[in-house]
């Protein structure tokens, strides 16, 4: 599905082909189909239960991920600066100098095609304009989950456990490249 140019709210990246893009009435839909692989969906909400939680949420920050104009795939942010951690103790962690990535996802058939490390690219030079010392994320730690992806990112463990998941950080004190 098409999405007009004029929807594309914020994209700091050189990365001119890859957008986040805000959904309305006319991309919704395109975000509702894209399917996770068989086995996948233990790993991640459905992206219809997260543009609820995202409307509710104040520190919700989601948008459908645009490749050349078509929606492949999903990602939510969460700004624990001005918001507090949806279903976690908020004294659990100390996450007020990061932003936390609350859920991401590819398409099943946009998948293995290096979008993923593009789309994390843009979040980092997100997190680095907003002014965050840190990139936080949770991740179901099970066979054919996303730990080797976000691991070939640079995030590390950090040892915690938040709702059963593992909790990793990236520090994004280094300069970009
Ligand atoms: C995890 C996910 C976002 C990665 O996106 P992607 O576009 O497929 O990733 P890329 O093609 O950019 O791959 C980047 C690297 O990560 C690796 N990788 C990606 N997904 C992987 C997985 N599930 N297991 C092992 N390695 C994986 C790739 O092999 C590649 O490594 P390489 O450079 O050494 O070849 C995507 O697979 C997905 O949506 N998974 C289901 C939902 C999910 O788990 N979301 C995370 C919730 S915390």
């Amino acid at each position: 599905m098409a999405i007009p140019e004029s929807q594309i709210l914020y994209n700091p990246s050189p990365d001119d082909a890859l957008r986040l893009v805000e959904i309305d009435v006319d991309n919704y839909l395109a975000v509702l189909k894209l399917k996770l692989a068989e086995g996948q969906e233990r790993f991640v909400a459905d992206n219809a239960k997260s543009i609820v939680q995202g409307h509710y949420h104040e520190g919700a920050w989601f948008r459908a991920v645009c490749l050349d104009g078509e929606a492949v795939g999903f990602v939510m942010l969460h700004d624990l600066r001005n918001d507090d951690p949806v279903g976690a103790d908020p004294g659990a962690a100390d996450w007020q100098d990061g932003l936390f990535i609350w859920r991401l996802m590819i398409g099943q058939q946009h998948q293995g095609k290096g979008i993923g490390y593009r789309l994390m690219d843009v979040l980092i030079r997100i997190a680095r304009a907003s002014g965050y010392a840190r990139l936080y994320l949770t991740f179901v730690d099970a066979e054919g989950g996303p730990e080797p992806f976000y691991r070939r990112c640079g995030f590390v463990r950090t040892g915690r456990v938040i709702d059963g998941e593992c909790e990793a950080v990236l520090e994004l004190t280094q300069k970009p490249a």
